[in-house]
């Protein structure tokens, strides 16, 4: 195969040129594009629209990441917003208005899934107005390069960006997990936001509000994983399922603890439990700065499937409260969320209930 692809790939939209091999087939080559599910030094496996296709490697003439579509992109942006539940959500012409006391700029922030049907000043005009009814900044999510255009309208509008964050993917297998340090370290798995789990949530200051509480919680199909050791949790991580993805947020490890194999233990036994919930996929979001994150997350098998950032209205600073962008685990972010929250996901509010990581 003249084109170098590897398990590196494994998850991600490919699109495989082939040889045909059956005799005097017309046109001579072949498209294949799908979700690489497996590859070896025989063959490569897609899963198409129409199917599982397997394409012996002697055959393949080019293969390719590709972006995911815009349709894609936005699919999943909408589980996401499903797996973290703000106090308030308002559809507006196809646009999440969003508002949770100020907790996680996903939490309080418009999430433009579709173009709306009417100028795009008079939505500015709406947005601005539902977040100043609620005292907190207008922020909007924009997924790229789904609503790039969105976005250059924004930046002409001088709406400030913020940094960006990753969203990234895996397909599960339920297979074994990675060999490490913390293999067999038990895992307690609840379905209620417990006084332990939350007492390995750092971020600001370990206070969680009533409304960051209320969002963490708010899911039909959630756990909380925490390992304690010596009467202290030292780990803690958060996942939902929603339509055959796991969302896996406010993951953090007490800061004594970090390196001997405790939040990949964390991410499996939520990975091996969205999987009995009938999780295909799992997404997380995390700041692009957050170096250590991004490294567990490739480790574990995760490969960037898009970006967002937020852009925040003209003459809104963001300091209300703002702590700077975290996610909490629940968001997965760079700077370090509230577990539960991703880190890309903090926000500055206006009044004070701070942002979340
Ligand atoms: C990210 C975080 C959870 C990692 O916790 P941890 O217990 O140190 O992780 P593990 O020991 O399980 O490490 C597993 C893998 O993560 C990667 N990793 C961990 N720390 C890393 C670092 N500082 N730099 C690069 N890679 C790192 C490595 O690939 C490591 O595998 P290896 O030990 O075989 O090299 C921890 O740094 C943390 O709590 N950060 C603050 C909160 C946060 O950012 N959460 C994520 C929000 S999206």
């Amino acid at each position: 195969m003249p084109v170098v692809m590897d398990e590196s790939a494994l998850g991600r939209r490919v699109v495989v040129r082939y040889r045909r091999t059956d005799p005097g087939a017309a046109p001579p080559l072949s498209d294949v594009v799908g979700e690489l599910r497996a590859i070896d030094q025989n063959s490569l496996t897609v899963l198409t629209g129409r199917g599982v296709r397997t394409i012996p490697v002697s055959a393949v003439v080019t293969a390719r990441i590709v972006a995911p579509d815009r349709g894609r992109v936005l699919d999943l942006e909408r589980v996401a917003a499903r797996g973290w539940r703000p106090a308030e959500t308002v559809e507006l012409d196809g646009w999440l208005l969003r508002a949770n006391s100020g907790w996680t700029a996903r939490g309080n922030s418009a999430l433009p899934l579709a173009t709306p049907g009417r100028p795009i000043a008079t939505m500015l005009a709406d947005v601005l107005d539902f977040y100043a009814t609620r005292s907190l900044d207008a922020l909007i999510q924009v997924p790229l390069p789904a609503r790039g255009l969105l976005d250059a309208e924004l930046a002409q509008r001088c709406w400030t960006i913020t940094s960006p964050v990753v969203v990234l993917t895996k397909a599960l297998s339920g297979g074994q997990p990675p060999a490490g340090a913390g293999a067999g370290v038990p895992v307690a798995l609840e379905s209620v936001l417990s006084p332990a789990w939350q007492a390995g949530y750092h971020a600001r200051d370990g206070q969680l509000s009533e409304a960051a509480r209320s969002l963490l919680s708010r899911h039909e199909n959630v756990r909380f994983a925490s390992i304690r050791t010596g009467g202290e949790t030292v780990a803690i991580g958060r996942a939902v399922v929603d339509e055959g993805w796991a969302g896996i947020t406010a993951l953090e490890v007490a800061e004594p603890h970090r390196g001997r194999g405790f939040a990949v233990r964390i991410m499996t036994a939520l990975e091996q439990w969205a999987v009995q919930q009938g999780a295909s996929h799992a997404y997380l979001q995390v700041t692009a700065t957050n170096s250590a994150a991004l490294g567990l997350y490739r480790r574990m098998g995760y490969s960037e499937h898009h970006r967002y950032h937020y852009r925040r209205a003209p003459g809104e600073r963001g300091e209300r409260g703002e702590r700077g962008e975290r996610e909490a685990p629940g968001a997965s972010s760079g700077e370090r969320g509230a577990p539960g929250a991703s880190s890309a996901d903090s926000r500055p509010a206006k009044s004070p209930p701070s942002i979340t990581p």
